[in-house]
This record gives structure tokens, sequence and C-alpha cells, in this order.
């Protein structure tokens, strides 16, 4: 039985969607949480008391992944307020879809900067502490679009390409430290990133997808729940594709 009791996390982009149903589950199997986002104050803090409602310490860091010195500061303000950073989820992640010809390089780039940079930031102020401790539990939020490519996305599969790349990397350089990386590969989840999404590409996702439904926060946060258990200790530089059978390697 997963048992996260004693345990912190640090989530990034943990203020809603994705991230947010991570940060709950995490606090439900007994972690404190924090998490860093940009978005709106008010839905970071309505985060912060669902966390603490579980009866979990939280902490909400307003800050930019895309800023180096912003991510050694996130993680530092986690060790002072919690003693310890044991798991760190990459979770922030942004689209700024068109295709290659149209796409501006200021989009190309700000993707990766956020998507595959800000995970890179993260994971290398985060090991630190996890060196020092031998312990840490890193996971990278990939896609199906970082597996198997998507048309209109160039920009995004890429980053998450590359976070694929990043994860059995980092598995490589620390697991003798008993720091386990791994990523998740979620298939097509309904959160504010893809509300927005053409109907009939929701159709081409959804024949595309075997188990014949769209995945939930739930689905994806389960999976990183698992990763970062004891349970998972003897995995490492693995992709969890949590897509309803979408992409099968
Ligand atoms: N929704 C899906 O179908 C889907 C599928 C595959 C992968 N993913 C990945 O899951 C992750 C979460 O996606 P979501 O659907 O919950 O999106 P979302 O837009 O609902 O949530 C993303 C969160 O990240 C935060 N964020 C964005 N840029 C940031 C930055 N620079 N620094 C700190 N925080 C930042 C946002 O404020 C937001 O709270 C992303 O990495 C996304 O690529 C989502």
């Amino acid at each position: 039985m997963i048992d996260l009791t004693g345990r912190t996390a640090l989530v990034t982009g943990g203020a809603r969607g994705i991230g947010k149903a991570i940060g709950l589950n995490l606090a439900r199997e007994g972690a404190d949480v924090a998490f860093v986002d940009v978005g709106r104050p008010e839905v970071a803090e309505a985060t912060v008391a669902e966390i603490q409602g579980l009866g979990r310490r939280a902490l909400y860091i307003p800050a930019d992944v895309t800023d180096p010195d912003a991510c050694v500061a996130a993680v530092a303000a986690v060790v002072e307020a919690f003693g310890k950073l044991d798991i760190l989820v990459n979770n922030a992640g942004i689209t700024r879809d068109d295709l290659i010809m149209r796409m501006s390089v200021e989009n190309w780039k700000k993707v990766l900067e956020v998507n595959l940079f800000g995970a890179f930031y993260m994971t290398k102020a985060a090991i630190r502490p996890m060196l020092k401790a031998r312990y840490g539990r890193i996971v990278n939020m990939a896609s199906v679009s970082g597996q198997m490519g998507q048309a209109g996305q160039a920009n995004y599969s890429a980053s998450k390409a590359g976070l694929i790349a990043l994860t059995k990397t980092t598995a490589r350089e620390i697991g003798s430290r008993h720091i386990t990386c791994n990523a998740v590969a979620p298939g097509f989840v309904m959160t504010e990133l893809t509300k927005d999404m053409n109907p009939e590409i929701l159709d081409y996702f959804l024949k595309m997808t075997p188990l014949a439904r769209f995945g939930t926060t739930d689905d994806v946060a389960n999976a990183v729940t698992f990763l970062v258990s004891e349970e998972a200790s003897y995995i490492t530089g693995q992709v969890l594709a949590v897509d309803g059978g979408m992409v099968m390697q």
C-alpha cells in the first residue's frame, strides 16, 4: 500500500489541472506539498486550502520555472519550510500550437523554455538536497506528443521528447544515490490547457484510444503517486504511458 507519510514534494504548475491533482493525491497519501506556479494567485490559494484540508502542510511559491534563480530559490524555500525535499514533479507546461511554416520563433522558444528548460533548472536545483539525503524521486510530465509527434505541435512535441531524454539521463547520473527519475506520458486529458481544442482533433484522439475515453487528471496523478512511492523503488528511466493505449511501445 502506498504510504508517503513524512515525505515532502514540490510540484511545478501545481495550482490547477494535472499538477493540482498530483499535489492532492500526494497529500492524500501523507506527503506535505509545495508547488510553484505563475497563474492567478487566488487559484493557487484555493489549492493550498484543499491540501491543508487533507491535514498536510502546503506551500505556494509564486515562481516561473523559466527563471533558473527562481528555481533555486523555490527549492531552498521548500527545504526551509519542510526540512527536506524528497519528491520533485516537473509538471508545468504550456502549448503554443501552429504549423511549422507559421510557427513564430518566439513561440518555438517559449514552449521549449517552459516545458524543457524549466524542468532542467528545477532538476538541477532539486538534486542538490536529494544527493545529500541520498534519496529522491523525480517525475517529469511528458506527453504522447513527445513519443509520436503531433501536427501543429513541433515546439510542444520537441519539448516533451527532450524531457524523455532528460529523464533517462537524470536516471543514469543519479541512480547510484537512490534517486529515481521517470516520466509519465499522458494522452488526452481535459484541462484548461486542452479545453479549446478543435472538436475534429478531439474525435481523432478518441478514435486512436483503445480504451475509448479521455484521461482524467486523477488517472495521471495515480501514476505519478505510484512512481514516487517505495513500491516503485526499482523503477527508473522509464516512460509510463497514461493514455488509454494510444501509444504502445
Ligand atoms: N491536458 C492534457 O491533455 C495533457 C496531455 C499530456 C501532457 N500534459 C502535460 O501535463 C502538464 C499539465 O498540463 P495541464 O493540462 O494540467 O495544464 P494546465 O494549463 O491546466 O496547468 C498547467 C499549470 O502550469 C502553470 N505554469 C505554466 N507555465 C508556468 C511557468 N513558466 N512556471 C510555473 N508554472 C507554470 C500554469 O499556471 C498552470 O497552473 C503539462 O506539462 C502538459 O504538457 C497534459
